[in-house]
């Protein structure tokens, strides 16, 4: 039966495991777009989510007919879908829009890199042909992230009548590193992007980079601005030759993903969890707890975040066998030798410095390199001040999870390069996340600030973070195009 409701993604709600004995099993996808996601669609029946086959284990589920139902798995050509995925997704257009790269080696543009971008290409297009079988007369259609920038004017191609929104959960490039693509490329891309009636982004400051992308492409005859940038509801008319058929206007929106506190709370306090907090409260004692919470990835800056603690332990020694630093890193795209590096380098960071303070009773970091949702959210619990300090990130709903469900009340340290800074600035402390001593400055700021103000703080926060749970997310994003 055609749906009225699409949602296109890379990771799909779950992914699966085989074991020896060749039994699938199923687990829940990680990242901030599963758990958003996902949490809305339990709201939406009738939706069908397509993403992609990540592994051979889900090939295999997608060959033995097992997918749940709601899901549609694309099984794609294993290398097609290794160029797609780590060649350009994670390792161009996510370098690009996180400003990662390391300027004087890379990025490097050559033959490989065209190979690899034809993947991308056929991997978009393999995407929107699915949606394009699936869907429904006039249906609304929800496109999700980088992996997909080109599916929204492929498929409007293919398919006219259907609404199309695109959402990014990263940030947007700034043009100084959006213009070191290839011309050509970047012209693929805003043309895949404005193939869309609107395009969300989490937070006004990713939605003005791309505007300001649009803006100076319109030389070149990609998008035209109708409003000036920073009023709200900005509209972009596309021009020829880019236009995908018969669509002439794209709208810029921005919807703030939030929490929803009541299922945060009940998934925070189940048995599991439980155990995981009597554990953990066991190694930590009465000692206060810094949390952090984030996948194994170079745009969450955990490095600088050990050096802050560090400096931390260094410049105010009676902190010293009083506080804990627990640090949750679960691995990411492993696949990628710069991500295993840098994992590496956590773990050794860690080590360096609980060598370097640690006592017979008191180990000053305590990292976890693997994926425990439960540990995750017992450490949440336990939390007496969140550290989320990433250099450029779309989101960062763990800024938002962690006052929901803090215990006693926890500060907030953030940085200036979190999609949440808007949002939750006023209450936080603010830190420029390259500025390890002024990090360090504000952890012992937040350790020492009196009882009424962190719970002032961090009520006011919570209210902030709930203010656009998953389900109203996403209804607002199918009303926009109603
Ligand atoms: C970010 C991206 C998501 C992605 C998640 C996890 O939040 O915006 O699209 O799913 O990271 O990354 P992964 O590569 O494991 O899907």
């Amino acid at each position: 039966m055609a749906s009225q409701v699409l949602v296109a993604a890379n990771r799909g709600p779950l992914s699966y495991a085989l074991s020896d004995q060749g039994t699938l099993s199923a687990r829940r996808g990680g990242g901030g777009l599963v758990s958003g996601l996902s949490a809305a669609l339990a709201q939406q029946p009738e939706a069908l989510w397509i993403c992609a086959a990540l592994s051979e284990a889900d090939r295999e589920a997608v060959r033995r007919g097992v997918a749940e139902p709601g899901v549609r798995m694309l099984d794609i050509d294993p290398t097609v879908y290794d160029d797609a995925y780590n060649g350009i997704a994670n390792s161009v257009l996510w370098f690009t829009h996180h400003h990662l790269y390391n300027v004087p080696r890379e990025p490097v543009f050559d033959a490989r890199f065209r190979q690899q971008w034809q993947s991308y290409v056929a991997y978009n297009k393999a995407f929107a042909e699915a949606l394009a079988e699936e869907a429904a007369e006039g249906a609304r259609v929800l496109v999700q992230d980088y992996h997909l920038a080109l599916v929204p004017g492929a498929l409007r191609e293919l398919r006219p009548d259907l609404r199309i929104a695109h959402f990014t959960h990263t940030p947007w490039a700034s043009y100084e590193f959006l213009r070191m693509l290839p011309d050509d490329i970047r012209s693929q891309l805003m043309w895949g992007m404005l193939g869309a009636d609107v395009v969300g982004f989490h937070t006004w400051a990713w939605a003005h980079t791309f505007m300001g992308g649009a803006h100076l492409d319109d030389e070149r005859g990609i998008a035209q601005p109708m409003s000036p940038a920073g009023t709200g509801g900005e509209r972009y008319i596309q021009k020829s030759p880019w236009s995908p058929v018969r669509h002439k206007r794209t709208d810029v929106a921005v919807y703030a993903l939030g929490v929803d506190a009541d299922e945060l709370r009940a998934l925070a306090h189940r048995p599991e969890v439980d155990e995981k907090l009597a554990q953990l409260r066991a190694e930590v004692g009465d000692r206060k707890a810094i949390v952090r919470v984030d996948r194994t990835e170079l745009s969450k800056n955990i490095l600088r975040g050990l050096l802050a603690y560090r400096e931390l332990l260094t410049v105010h020694p009676e902190w010293r066998g009083r506080v804990v630093h627990l640090a949750s890193a679960y691995p990411s795209r492993q696949d990628l030798k710069v991500y295993r590096e840098y994992t590496e380098s956590v773990r050794e960071l860690a080590e360096e410095i609980n060598a370097e303070f640690g006592t017979a009773d008191w180990r000053p970091v305590l990292v976890s390199v693997k994926d425990d949702f439960a540990r995750s959210l017992a450490a949440y619990r336990m939390a007496d001040v969140a550290l989320v300090n990433p250099v450029r990130d779309g989101m960062n709903l763990v800024a938002k999870e962690i006052p929901v469900v803090s215990e006693a009340g926890c500060v907030l340290v953030l940085s200036t390069g979190a999609g949440a800074y808007q949002e939750l600035r006023a209450d936080a402390l603010t830190v420029n996340p390259f500025d390890v001593t002024e990090t360090a400055e504000a952890l012992h700021a937040a350790l020492s600030m009196p009882d009424e103000e962190r719970a002032g703080r961090t009520q006011r926060l919570a209210a902030a973070a709930t203010a656009l749970p998953p389900s109203a997310w996403f209804t607002a994003q199918l009303d926009a195009l109603a």
